[in-house]
C-alpha cells in the first residue's frame, strides 16, 4: 500500500482538479434541456477511464447513456468487481439558497461544495481515482474490474434493469461495490446493512369540467383540493402508522440483533432535531428515530398542486388537484404491490363526487445486505485501515433502485461503503463532500481492491 499512498499524495491535486471538472457539468437527468450535458458527463467518465488504462465506451440505454469501463488483466482466477455509481444529479433549485453556484465547485471550511459533490459524482470519482492511481503506480490491478456509471439514478433508473439483463455477460462479477451513501458520523465509517425501496405515485383528483367561481358554485359542487386533502389525511393513523390496508403485510421483522445494534449506536434525537430545524420529531410510535429511518416503511406526501397559489386572493373552486406521494419500503415489500394497495385505498376512500386516479411514477425494491463473506470483510478491514476506527453497521433511509436487481441478476453480493457525511445536503442547496474524504476514500478503495484480490 505504501507505493500507492505515495502516488496518491503526488497526484491528489490533479485528481481534485479532475473531480471539479466533472462537477462543473450540469448533468441534471430530470431535465430534458440538460440532456446534452448529461451525455457530456458520461463521456467525461469514459475518457477518464480510458486515460487510466481501462477499455471504455458509451452504451445507449434508450435514456441517458451508460459509461462502461473494464480492465480484465488480473486473469480468470482473480475475482471481478463491478463498480456502480451515477454521474447524473438532482436539479439544483432553489438556486438562491446556494452560497456558491451549484456547478462551480468551491472549497470552504474543508468541504467541497457543488451539486453532485456527495451524490454521487464525488463518490463515483473515488473509484475512478483509485483505479487511476493503482494502474499508474503498478501497471496492473489486483482484481478484474467493470465500471458501470449510469445517468438515470436520480430519476429512478428506468432503463437500467433492461441494460443489466442485456449485458449480463459483460457485467458478471463476484461482488458489486457502490459508494453512494454516507458514513454514520465524522470519523466513524460504516457499512450498509440495508437500503429502503421506493414506490412513487401521483394521486390525481378531477371534479368539475373547469375551475369555478367559489361563491357561485361552492357548497354545491365538490372541491378537488378538499377531496385530495381528505384522502391524504387517511394515509396515516393517530399513531403515525401508514393506514393503507395491507401496507405492512410483507414487512419482515428484523429481529432483536438488528434492533440492538441500532440502539447501540451513539445517536442524539435532540441533535438530529436541531439539525433539521423542526420543532419536534414525528413518526411511527414504538420505534426510535433510526429505526423509523432505516427499518420501517413510510408514506410521504412529496408535493401538492391545486387551485390558486399566486399572490393575493382568487375566489375559485379547484376542478383538479394532484399530490405526489412516495412510500419508502423495507424488505419484503414490493413497489408494484404497494402502488396497487395505494390505488385500492384511494378508490375506497375517495368521494363519488370526484374522479380519483393513482398513476405510478417509478419504484425500486428494498435491499438487505448479507453481512458476511470475503468482500464484506475486505471492505470492513479497508475502512478500518484508512479511518483507524472499526466500522459500524448502519441502515439507509434512501434508495438506490438497482442494488437489489444487481444481486438478483448477477448473483453477486453488493457492498455499500459510503464516504459522505450526515448533513451533506444531498438533493438540497449547498450539497458538500468532505475534502479530506477524497484522499481517505481513494485510499480505502485501493486497500479494498488489494484485499479483494488476495482472497
Ligand atoms: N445517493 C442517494 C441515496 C442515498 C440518499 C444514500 C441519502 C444515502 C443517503 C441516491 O442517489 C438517491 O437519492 N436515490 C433516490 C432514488 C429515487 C430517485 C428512485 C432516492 O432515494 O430518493
Ligand atoms: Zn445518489
Amino acid at each position: 500500500m505504501n507505493d500507492l499512498r505515495a502516488t496518491l499524495t503526488v497526484e491528489l491535486d490533479r485528481l481534485r482538479e479532475e473531480l471539479f471538472e466533472l462537477l462543473r457539468i450540469p448533468s441534471v437527468s430530470a431535465r430534458s434541456e440538460h440532456a446534452t450535458d448529461t451525455r457530456a458527463a458520461a463521456e467525461w467518465v469514459r475518457d477518464h477511464m480510458r486515460r487510466s488504462g481501462l477499455e471504455s465506451e458509451i452504451l445507449e440505454t434508450g435514456g441517458h447513456p451508460v459509461a462502461l469501463g473494464s480492465w480484465r488483466g488480473a486473469g480468470p482466477d482473480a475475482p471481478t468487481l463491478l463498480i456502480y455509481g451515477h454521474y447524473d444529479v438532482q436539479p439544483p433549485e432553489p438556486l438562491d439558497l446556494w452560497s456558491s453556484p451549484p456547478f462551480e465547485p468551491e472549497i470552504r471550511d474543508g468541504r467541497i461544495y457543488a451539486r453532485g459533490a456527495a451524490d454521487d459524482k464525488g463518490q463515483l470519482f473515488l473509484h475512478l481515482a483509485a483505479l487511476d492511481v493503482i494502474l499508474r503506480t503498478r501497471g496492473s490491478l489486483p482484481v478484474n474490474v467493470v465500471v458501470l456509471a449510469e445517468g438515470e439514478e436520480e430519476i429512478g433508473s428506468p432503463n437500467l434493469l433492461g441494460f443489466v439483463q442485456k449485458y449480463r455477460e459483460r457485467l458478471g462479477a463476484d461482488a458489486v461495490v457502490i459508494s453512494d451513501s454516507a458514513m454514520f458520523a465524522p470519523g466513524q465509517p460504516s457499512l450498509l446493512f440495508s437500503l429502503r425501496g421506493l414506490a412513487y405515485a401521483e394521486i390525481r383528483i378531477r371534479g368539475a369540467r373547469s375551475d369555478l367561481h367559489s361563491g357561485a358554485y361552492g357548497g354545491a359542487v365538490p372541491n378537488a383540493a378538499t377531496e385530495l386533502a381528505r384522502i391524504l389525511a387517511t394515509l396515516h393513523d393517530a399513531e403515525g402508522r401508514v393506514a393503507i390496508p395491507g401496507f405492512y403485510d410483507a414487512v419482515v421483522d428484523w429481529g432483536t440483533e438488528t434492533r440492538d445494534g441500532i440502539a447501540s449506536l451513539p445517536f442524539s434525537d435532540e441533535e438530529f432535531r436541531e439539525g433539521v430545524g423542526s420543532p419536534r420529531l414525528a413518526g411511527e410510535s414504538g420505534y426510535s428515530t433510526l429505526e423509523r429511518l432505516w427499518i420501517r416503511p413510510t408514506c410521504e406526501v412529496n408535493g401538492l398542486l391545486s387551485g390558486y397559489t399566486g399572490e393575493g386572493a382568487k375566489t375559485v373552486l379547484p376542478a383538479e388537484a394532484m399530490a405526489k406521494v412516495s412510500c419508502r419500503l423495507v424488505p419484503d415489500q414490493d413497489p408494484d404491490r404497494t402502488i396497487e394497495l395505494l390505488r385500492s385505498h384511494v378508490a375506497a376512500v375517495a368521494s363519488p363526487g370526484v374522479v380519483a386516479e393513482v398513476v405510478e411514477l417509478h419504484g425500486g425494491h428494498p435491499w438487505r445486505a448479507r453481512l458476511a463473506g470475503p468482500f464484506f470483510e475486505a471492505a470492513r478491514a479497508a475502512l478500518r485501515d484508512a479511518f483507524d476506527v472499526e466500522p459500524v453497521l448502519t441502515g439507509e433511509g434512501g434508495s438506490i433502485p438497482i442494488v437489489g436487481e444487481f444481486e438478483r441478476e448477477l448473483g453477486a453480493p453488493a457492498i455499500l461503503l459510503g464516504f459522505a457525511l450526515p448533513g451533506a445536503n444531498m438533493h438540497a442547496p449547498d450539497e458538500w463532500f468532505p475534502e479530506a474524504h477524497l484522499e481517505l476514500g481513494i485510499e480505502t478503495i485501493m486497500n479494498f481492491m488489494q484485499r479483494a484480490g488476495q482472497r
